[in-house]
Order: structure tokens, then sequence, then C-alpha cells
């Protein structure tokens, strides 16, 4: 198929960015004083600023005449209409449907899945109050205090980086758990100081099929049954949620107590289904409903606004200008919100896992760079150990700052300190101190000449580092939503600026049919001489090692 690389605007932007790259931020801010005017969006949720970014307008519309060519607004069209866009999987791409708070008829298979979802989210509110209310009961008649959610991937993160974010807003009537990893210290320190009688677990697992999920969920059972001796009890403390109900059913739990998922919603774009229970479970349905709102809100933005002033068309530009055409490969995620402690784990998968991919839609090689790696940390425990890195080394890494106007747990005079932070940071990345500067501020503080020469070089900081700012007015279930289904349609957004069937995730195949045939023959003691020489020695290390002890 004709390659990006073929069309004008493309190549308009190659010869575009030679030019840029000799251009310096701090330049462009004295050229345009409304620059911030100029390159934010102002949403309810939260502000956009990217006008700390190499761009200048030109920048921006060659960037949208590219954004025009991709056919993103045909595409997106194509999405919300539930056309089958995952292409290599052929299924639609409904994550939109599950927040669909203004009920508009979604028709699949001429069938109004809004009716579907509506019924899924009745169920999940009677659950869920059911279980808040202490009116589902464990197997000795006592009230549930401990929900554990089992799930790994989609089916773990969404919902525990939601919880993590939303902690302030729990009432604490029900202690919400997460376990993800097969390493089996997890669960056991998460069981430790748990009761069964009173310990619900909810299995999430889409396919129902994943190794570290089914692990986990049977080594709850035992730990269930070796407390109530008897097997009936399961019923009261399992739920699953899940689109295999064959294989929930066949792994001993009752199929009333099956929450469905549909083939078109992807893992990682799942929290907003039941996979979202322990959300509801620990904030009230009320305010998973919030979180829904929130993200219907953008996806109304995202499907109606001009693109020029499309935040998650915007924000998708932005990282196509600095990755493709500017050579970045990583970008860093750093909230100045302690809620937001996770959102940079969440993000990874949620990018990296839809589109780090090398072969277009038609399954021919990409040859152009595609996503940078996404990583990142609590802003201020990033400036005590990497922001070294950002602002000095000769990696350019274009960061998200996401910060919020009110904290939710105000306590005297330290939203200041942290937001003084935030805004210095940006400044700093974009200004950076050039050695003019330098060697006047050394010599004002009484330096001495020799002094001053020898360390020049190592304050100078060259800047120039974009960064884009989301502040949002406060950490709330609607403003999560928000953020959230922002970087949703951005990464679908990028999909189609790259040629990258984002809902899919083949990648992560492989290594999991190695390492189920690696698990058998360490389970017989009889390691295959089919693999590599590395592979084997580690394998026979292994065995001879925990043999020796
Ligand atoms: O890691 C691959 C993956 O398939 C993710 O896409 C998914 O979110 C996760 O595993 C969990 O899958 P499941 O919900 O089917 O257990």
């Amino acid at each position: 198929m004709q390659s990006r690389t073929s069309l004008d605007s493309w190549q308009a932007l190659v010869t575009h960015a030679t030019e840029m790259k000799q251009q310096h931020m701090s330049e462009l801010f004295k050229q345009s004083p409304h620059r911030f005017e100029q390159f934010s969006i102002k949403l309810a949720p939260f502000l956009l600023d990217y006008s700390k970014n190499l761009i200048n307008e030109n920048t921006m519309s060659k960037l949208l005449a590219l954004a025009k060519e991709c056919d993103v607004e045909g595409w997106r069209q194509k999405m919300f209409s539930g056309e089958r866009i995952n292409t290599t999987e052929d299924r639609s791409v409904l994550h939109i449907a599950l927040r669909n708070r203004s009920h508009k008829a979604i028709i699949l298979a001429g069938k109004n899945i809004d009716e579907d979802v509506q019924q899924a989210l009745i169920q999940m509110k009677a659950f869920s109050d059911n279980v808040r209310q202490g009116h589902w009961k464990g197997y000795s008649g006592k009230r549930i205090t401990d929900v554990v959610n089992i799930g790994v991937g989609g089916s773990n993160l969404g919902p525990q980086m939601v919880t993590e974010a939303l902690k302030q807003y729990s009432d604490n009537s029900i202690n919400v758990h997460y376990v993800s990893n097969v390493d089996g210290t997890q669960i056991a320190n998460v069981l430790r100081p748990l009761t069964p009688e009173k310990t619900l677990f909810i299995i999430s697992s889409k396919t129902f099929t994943t190794t570290e999920t089914m692990t986990n969920a049977k080594t709850a059972m035992r730990w269930l049954v070796a407390s109530s001796f008897d097997e009936s009890s399961i019923a009261k403390h399992f739920v699953a949620v899940s689109s295999n109900k064959k294989n929930a059913t066949e792994f001993g739990i009752d199929e009333e107590n099956i929450f469905d998922m549909w083939d078109w919603v992807g893992g990682r774009f799942s929290l907003w289904s039941a996979i979202g229970l322990p959300i509801a479970i620990d904030l009230g349905f009320e305010r998973f409903i919030e979180l829904l709102e929130g993200a219907h809100e953008i996806d109304n933005h995202f499907s109606q606004a001009p693109l020029e002033q499309n935040a998650p068309v915007i924000l998708a530009l932005l990282s196509l200008w600095n990755c493709t055409f500017l050579g970045a490969q990583s970008q860093a995620i750093l909230p100045y919100d302690q809620s937001l402690h996770m959102l940079s784990a969440y993000l990874q998968q949620a990018e990296m896992e839809s589109n780090g991919k090398s072969v277009n839609w038609q399954g021919e090689s990409i040859d152009y760079p595609t996503v940078p790696s996404i990583w990142g940390e609590l802003g201020i425990n990033g400036q005590h150990a990497f922001y070294q890195y950002l602002h000095q080394s000769n990696n350019i890494v274009p960061t998200d700052f996401i910060g919020s106007v009110e904290s939710v747990t105000p306590v005297q005079g330290h939203h200041e300190t942290l937001m003084a932070n935030f805004f210095a940071q940006t400044q700093a990345l974009m200004q950076g101190v050039n050695e003019q500067q330098v060697r006047e501020d050394l010599k004002m503080k009484g330096r001495t000449p020799e002094y001053i020469d020898k360390v020049v070089p190592h304050k100078v900081h060259k800047g120039n580092r974009p960064t884009n700012t989301i502040l949002m007015k406060r950490i709330s279930p609607r403003s999560i939503g928000s953020l959230i289904a922002l970087y949703e349609h951005k990464i679908f957004t990028q999909g189609i600026l790259l040629q990258i069937c984002s809902f899919d995730q083949w990648g992560v195949e492989l290594g999991k049919g190695l390492a189920n045939n690696i698990q058998a023959e360490l389970a017989k003691n009889s390691i295959s001489d089919t693999h590599d020489s590395s592979t084997q020695g580690l394998m026979h290390f292994y065995q001879d090692s925990k043999a020796d002890k």
C-alpha cells in the first residue's frame, strides 16, 4: 500500500523538520508574544498547553495537512460507527460505546449495542451495591470486607490506576486489592492479612486463558477452600469478568456470577466495562458513572472538534512530529499529582501495546520510525532521579507534564511547592541556560575566572526540549475519565497517522507460547536441545541449582 512517506504533506514535513532543527524555542517565544494563546486548548476538564514544542504556525498547518491527507476524520467516523477497523482480528473498536452517556444508537449486526451496555451497567450496579451494602455474604454468612481483583495487563492496569487515582473518593467501606503478578510473593502478601470468609475475588480475564491470572485464581480458590472445607463456597467468593463464559464456568465460577465482555472491547481499553467492577465497588456506582461521563465528554470533543482544536489529534501529531520527524525515541509521562502515580505504567501498555509495531495495515514493513517508548514517574521523584538526563543528556525526551490546580488532599504549603516545580521544569527544559548566562551568574556570585572557565560547560543547559502541559482543575472521577479518553484517542490517531493496526497485540504471543513449552519441560525435567545454547544453559543452571539445595 502507499506508504505515508509518499504523501506530499509527509515530504513537506521532512523538509520543514530540517529547518526547524535550527530553531530554538526560546527565540520562538520572543518572536511571538501570543504563543501560549496560539498553541493551547482550553476544555472543561483540562487545559492543554503545547506551546513548548519546537513548532510554529507553519509546522502546525503542515501537521494538520498530513492529518487531513491520512483521513483522520474518516477513520474517526469509522471507529464511532462500529466499522471493523481492528482488521487483523476482524473486530469493531467500540470502547466509546461503554461510556455512551447520551445513548446515541450504535448499531452492530443490526442491534443497538447501547442496550447491551445499559444492561451490563444495571448488573454492575446491583452487584457493587450488594457488596458495598453488605447484602452479599460469604460462606459463613458474614459480609464482605475485602475484594481482590485478579487480572493482568488491561484487566489490571486500568482499574488499579483509577482506584489509586481516586483513593480520596473512596468511603473505604470495602478494601480493594489487586493481584497481577504470577510471582507468588504478591498474592501471598495480599492474602496474608485477609480473612477468607470475608473476601471476594474478581477474576478478570477477557480470554480466561491467561496463565498468570489462572495460576493466581487457582491459588485463591485453594486458599478459600482450605478455610471453608467446602467447594460450594466458591460460588459465594468468586465472580468473573470475561468474554469466555465456557472457560470461566469450567474453572468453577457460577454462570450467574460471570460478567460479560464483548469482542469489540480491547483489553487495554476495557476499564469502562465490567473490568471496572473494582472501581465501582471501591467508589460506589455513581462515581463509576461520573468516570464514564468524563470520558464521554472527551469522546464528544474528539468526534466533533475541528482537527486544529482537537486535543487528542494535536497530541498525536506532536508525538509524530517529535519522534518520527525530529528523531526522539522515547517519551516521558510526568504527573505532578500523587494520585496519578500509576499513570505512566498504564499509558505504557495503552500506547506501546497498541502502536509498538513495524508493519502497516497490509502487513508491509513500515519504513519510518513509529511510536516512542513510554516511561515515567511522579515528577517530583523524577526530579531527584532522572531529570538530569532530561535536561542535559544528548537524547531529547519529549515529556507530558500533568498537574492539578487544586489538590484533593490540601496540606498547608505543599501544593504551592509542588506546582512551583511543575511550572519551573517546563520553563527550564524549554529555555535552558547558555554560556553567557552561566558566566554572568557565576561572576555575580564572586567566583574566580579559573573556576568559571572550568565549570561553565557543565552548567550550560541547551534547552529546546519539548513538553506538553496538561493542567486539570482537580482530580475527580470525571476528570480522570477525561484524561484517559484523551490519551486513548491520541493513540488511535497515532495509529491512523502511522498506518498501524492499534488494536491487536500479536507481539505478546511468541513469548507466551515459549513459556508454556519451557514450563512443561522444567516440570518433566527434560530440557529440549532445540533451544539455543543460552536458553538451554540457563534452564540447566536453574534446574541444577534447585537440585543442589
Ligand atoms: O499481554 C497481552 C494481553 O493480551 C493484554 O492485551 C491483555 O490486556 C492482557 O494480556 C490480559 O488478557 P486477559 O484479559 O485475556 O487475561
